[in-house]
């Protein structure tokens, strides 16, 4: 458990394990934690006001017209070191999967920045519906844990997977997820560049490529939970952006760098996994080319696209810390991590993340196996496969002590 006494903000939803969490409430406040409870209107029909703010010591409002004044449908949320949410019903998830603020505690999740911890309750078939399961994805891919509901009693006499799981147990998860979090880049202003640039040719065709922008969105969730203020420009990106990310969508080489430009220079750090492509089209035809009658194929002139790692390195403000990645394969002159070290060099970043593409397998995956390359530090950090999430704590976990 948590030594550090948090903030913490207990939803809670309209079913009948309402009343289970009233001592919810007991053993997070026993844990030394200030506890504000948001009930949703529905759950006030199944514990009242009077036994939240008994039980947390502090006022209860389950609408966003009490207590304008202190502008509580923003506030609650942004303050809160953790939230919980419990018992998280079938309705309630799919309002917060679909980002509805139609009452106060579905505004503080919009608000929340902080990791948001759901315990479901409902009968088997809500649970197993799948309209439910793909809100409890929706809800997973923006970075939100949802735990698996216990099976047994339920309410009546049926039974099977839909149970809340019990008090102690949705505390003891909860807090080891937020004492487990290192919150190492509180305070860092962070830009990530994620996904592939397109080069247009036509209206209709592109020079593209296959990255997915998954490792750099893992890398922006990984910095909002180290407490960093992440802004992530995605390239083409078609997965899901989690919560608390400002987010720039961007789509040809020259959008990425003017996005990059505009805010690199109020950076901490700068990473640069997007895929630039490094050639565009020449001309860019404002009709969709045709085939000629005589059966020739059109020569397309390339010209070289700026390359943004270079400029980044030639204008870093004092103290920025600037990470390149690179995709290689080895072949007859060098192996990919000699490839990786010239590139290094080259690029004058301070970390290169050398990916080893022979045979295809990074791209779309959700892990990979890569090695670290520093500036200042002879060491070579490989992490062997593991997912991207955890080889972005890795990075993380070195550029971290690297900021003055
Ligand atoms: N990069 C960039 N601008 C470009 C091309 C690449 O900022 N026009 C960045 C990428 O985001 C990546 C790093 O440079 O972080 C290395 O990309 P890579 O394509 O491996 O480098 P290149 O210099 O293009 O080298 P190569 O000739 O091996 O393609």
């Amino acid at each position: 458990m948590t030594s550090k006494s948090l903030n913490i903000v207990l939803g809670v939803g309209g079913g009948i394990a309402a009343y289970k969490v009233a001592s919810l409430v007991r053993l997070l406040k026993e844990s030394g934690n200030d506890v504000r409870v948001v009930p949703t209107p529905s759950a006030l029909k199944f514990v009242g006001t009077a036994t939240w703010e008994a039980l947390s010591g502090n006022p209860v409002v389950s609408q966003v017209w009490d207590n304008v004044a202190e502008v509580p449908h923003v506030s609650i949320g942004k303050n809160a070191d953790l939230v919980i949410v419990a018992p998280a019903t079938a309705d309630l998830m799919s309002r917060a999967a679909h980002g509805a603020a139609n009452d106060l505690l579905t505004n503080v999740l919009l608000t929340a920045t902080c990791p948001i911890v759901y315990a479901p309750a409902m009968h088997t078939e809500m649970w197993q519906n799948p309209a439910t399961q793909k809100n409890v994805s929706t809800l997973r891919a923006h970075g939100n844990v949802v735990l698996e509901p216990a099976v047994g009693r339920l309410t009546g006499s049926d039974s099977g997977p839909g149970r809340m799981l019990e008090p102690e147990e949705i505390v003891a998860a909860a807090l080891a997820l937020v004492s487990a979090q290192i919150r190492d880049l509180v305070g860092r202003q962070i830009v990530i560049t994620a996904g592939g640039t397109r080069e247009n040719l036509d209206p209709v065709r592109f020079i593209g490529n296959r990255s997915s922008g998954k490792q750099g969105i893992a890398l922006a969730l990984a910095a909002r939970d180290r407490g960093a203020d992440v802004t992530l420009i995605c390239a083409n990106v078609t997965a899901q952006i989690p919560s608390g990310i400002k987010t720039v969508f961007v789509e040809s080489g020259a959008e990425l760098k003017n996005a990059v430009d505009a805010i690199a220079s109020q950076s901490d750090v700068v990473v640069m996994t997007a895929a630039v492509a490094d050639f565009a089209p020449a001309h860019v035809s404002d009709t969709k080319i045709k085939k000629a009658d005589d059966g020739s194929a059109p020569t397309i002139e390339l010209v070289r696209t700026p390359d943004i790692l270079a400029s980044l390195v030639a204008e870093r403000k004092p103290g920025q810390f600037i990470v390149g990645f690179a995709a290689e394969t080895g072949d007859s002159q060098a192996s990919v991590l000699e490839h990786g070290r010239a590139k290094l060099a080259r690029k004058g970043c301070d970390a290169l993340v050398v990916n080893d593409v022979t045979g295809n397998h990074a791209f779309g995956s959700d892990d990979n196996e890569v090695t670290i390359l520093l500036k200042d530090d002879a060491r070579e950090v490989h992490i062997p496969r593991a997912s991207k999430s955890d080889i972005a704590h890795a990075l993380w976990d070195l550029v971290a002590p690297a900021l003055s």
